[in-house]
């Protein structure tokens, strides 16, 4: 589960715009780092290439000795569903089932058993301050919970790795930095490394790295004192 993220020379165009002009990155387990940078600039796209989302036209990405780019599209969504964890702006969790449900959903994909995957749901919703929100929906929930409810989701799964596009962003400040807080401090005590992209400095300084990207190419990558648990 400990893995090391080496992204090589990432190249991406779209017609004539360059998303991402060589942009090579590692990243060592366990790290928590944040992306920032003026909208347009590739962080999303960077964030898909590194995830395996989006294939690059050129270059690598290395999960240990895995080289992502080069497995065929199923291997990369069952590297994707076991060694990833995904949380967006907006939660995407599904409306129709309950937060626990939502939870589990990466389990019973998985083949758990029902049973077992509610009660490793309801673990992970304790350990987010969700206690006694399992059996609600996603629109019975404030925003805060509900990004809750997907950071345990994204984590359930024990992955190597989670990253996180704007996950504070549909947020009021106050929530979101409570999110951030919680997202930066569940992930480094499971051992996750985290990829967060984000506008908000303050957001971004709960991590112990910062990555500024401007026109497809890192400008700037530092290390941040750390300010989590
Ligand atoms: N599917 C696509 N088709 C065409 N162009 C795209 C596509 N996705 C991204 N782009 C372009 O690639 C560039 C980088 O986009 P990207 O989404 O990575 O930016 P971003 O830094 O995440 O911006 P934002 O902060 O607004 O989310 C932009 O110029 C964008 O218009
Ligand atoms: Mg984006």
């Amino acid at each position: 589960m400990k893995n090391t993220l080496h992204a090589t020379n990432l190249v991406k165009t779209y017609g004539l715009v360059k998303a991402l002009s060589s942009v090579s990155l590692t990243v060592e387990p366990g790290a928590s780092v944040a992306i920032m940078g003026p909208s347009g600039s590739g962080k999303s796209t960077l964030l898909h290439a590194l995830s395996g989302i989006l294939r690059p036209d050129s270059g690598t990405v290395r999960l240990g000795d895995t080289d992502i780019t080069s497995l065929s599209d199923s291997a990369r969504s069952i590297l994707r569903r076991k060694q990833f964890g995904f949380v967006f702006q907006d939660g995407q969790l599904v409306d129709e089932l309950t937060a626990r449900e939502n939870v589990a959903f990466p389990l019973l994909l998985d083949g758990w058993k029902r049973s077992r995957a509610m009660r490793e749901a309801e673990h992970w919703l304790r350990r987010l301050g969700l206690d006694g929100l399992g059996g609600r929906k996603p629109g019975e929930m404030s925003g805060g919970q509900a990004q809750r409810v997907a950071i345990a989701r994204s984590l359930i799964a024990r992955p190597s790795v989670v990253f996180a596009d704007e996950p504070t962003g549909a947020l009021d400040q106050a929530t979101g930095h409570e999110v951030m807080q919680i997202l930066t401090t569940v992930c480094h005590m499971s051992g996750a490394t985290l990829i967060v992209v984000t506008h908000d400095l303050e957001v971004a300084k709960w991590c112990n790295r910062l990555i500024e990207i401007r026109d497809a190419v890192i400008h700037d990558d530092r290390a941040l004192g750390v300010s989590q648990a």
